[in-house]
């Protein structure tokens, strides 16, 4: 990639400022459910203090606290499981900057020292230049391994490059390898997979990648809506009227460059979306007053049967509601699949890297991104501002 990577830096008594991305679920008891981001950050924090510096500053937000302090955004549970996960002790200081914060850090025993939620300060969000500043004056060197955030341009992705030098971080660079590999050079037959509830959230996706992949298959949510365009009857089930037109514009594209947009043939339906509703399988067309909420069997092995072709897939999106579970065999099935094949699988971030979790399937994925809004971002082919703004090699 044409950006410094931390490989690029000399790090040997410097203090390092780094922007990771340890937005983890959290319980109600402020325990971290998943602690994958943060696992994902490890090889270059341990790279990073191989290389005998000073200090590392981490920074990261937690949730959405809109400038204000929030308590349960607090990122101090995460500055104790990162202790745990690398064996060493983590400093935790209770702000992001000002002179406290300096002085915390040079006071500090801890060679690790992660800072309190950059979003407490709504600077953070707003690209603010001279809070980008003073979170530059921490350190002498900057690594983002952020990818979750690369989508924002905050001032602890973008701002913050102004004035350090700025590398990429090893999980960074493996997302781009991964994500750019397959809208570069993917290796044919390209499937994708795309669900999630709205044809909106995913038409960029669909535009960038029609032309670069052999087939798309839909599932989940935005299902209906390209079925409805088709003139089939979707009963109460999830509908975007008014991108009917444009799901039918999707596929006639489709049709017209001889790629397939494979739909969903049998539904999983219900009357109310409720675990203990009584579920029943239909054929193509739903009933009045039915709700689909999985794919059906049916549907499973016509899926199947077009992805056992491929030598590279992508997914983003489940193809039910997975989270309940009567209705998540479609998605649990696919992931089995996709688990056994032999072939160069990647999972968008987000509800789709969930549901291999789930279903415990994370080791047999060749790829599973960090990232939901900014893989999706990535797969639509835009520019993610944290990777522009690092120094050019
Ligand atoms: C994410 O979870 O997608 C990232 O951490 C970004 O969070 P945000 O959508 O609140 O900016």
């Amino acid at each position: 990639m044409p950006k410094l990577t931390v490989k690029d830096l000399d790090l040997k008594n410097k203090t390092v400022l780094m922007r990771a991305d340890f937005n983890v679920p959290l319980d109600d008891k402020l325990d971290i459910t998943d602690d994958t981001r943060i696992r994902e950050t490890l090889p270059t924090i341990k790279y990073i203090l191989q290389a005998q510096v000073k200090k590392l500053i981490l920074i990261s937000h937690l949730g959405r606290p809109d400038g204000k302090r929030v308590d349960k955004y607090s990122l101090k549970p995460v500055a104790l499981r990162l202790k745990e996960l690398l064996g060493e002790p983590v400093g935790f200081l209770d702000d992001c900057v000002g002179d406290k914060i300096k002085s915390g850090i040079a006071s500090s025993g801890e060679r690790v020292i992660l800072l309190e939620n950059l979003r407490y300060h709504a600077e953070e969000e707003a690209n603010n230049p001279d809070f980008a500043k003073q979170l530059a004056s921490l350190a002498e060197v900057f690594v983002n391994d952020a990818f979750g955030t690369a989508h924002r341009g905050h001032a602890s992705t973008e701002g913050v490059t102004k004035y350090l030098k700025s590398a990429a971080g090893f999980l960074l660079e493996k997302e781009i390898r991964y994500l750019g590999g397959v809208l570069d050079d993917p290796q044919k037959p390209f499937i994708v997979i795309l669900g999630g509830a709205k044809v909106s959230d995913k038409i960029g996706v669909i535009e960038n990648l029609l032309p670069k992949c052999d087939a798309i298959i839909i599932g989940g949510g935005m299902s209906y809506t390209f079925l409805k365009a088709q003139g089939k009857s979707i009963g109460n089930s999830k509908l975007e009227k008014d991108k009917i037109v444009l799901a039918k514009s999707i596929l006639d594209k489709a049709k017209a460059l001889n790629k397939p947009i494979v739909l969903p043939i049998d539904h999983l339906v219900v009357d109310t979306i409720d675990a203990n509703a009584k579920a029943e399988i239909v054929g193509e067309n739903i009933p009045d007053g039915k709700i689909a909420v999985d794919i059906g069997p049916r549907s499973v092995l016509l899926f199947e049967d077009k992805l056992k072709t491929a030598k590279t897939i992508v997914w983003n999106g489940p193809v039910g509601i997975f989270e309940i579970e009567p209705f998540c065999k479609g998605t649990q099935e696919l992931v089995k699949f996709l688990s056994e094949l032999k072939v160069t699988t990647i999972i968008g971030g987000g509800d789709t890297a969930a549901a291999v979790a789930k279903f415990k399937m994370q080791d047999k994925m060749t790829h599973i991104s960090t990232g939901g809004g900014a893989s999706l971002e990535y797969l639509e082919g835009k520019i993610l501002p944290g990777i522009a703004a690092l120094t050019d090699k």
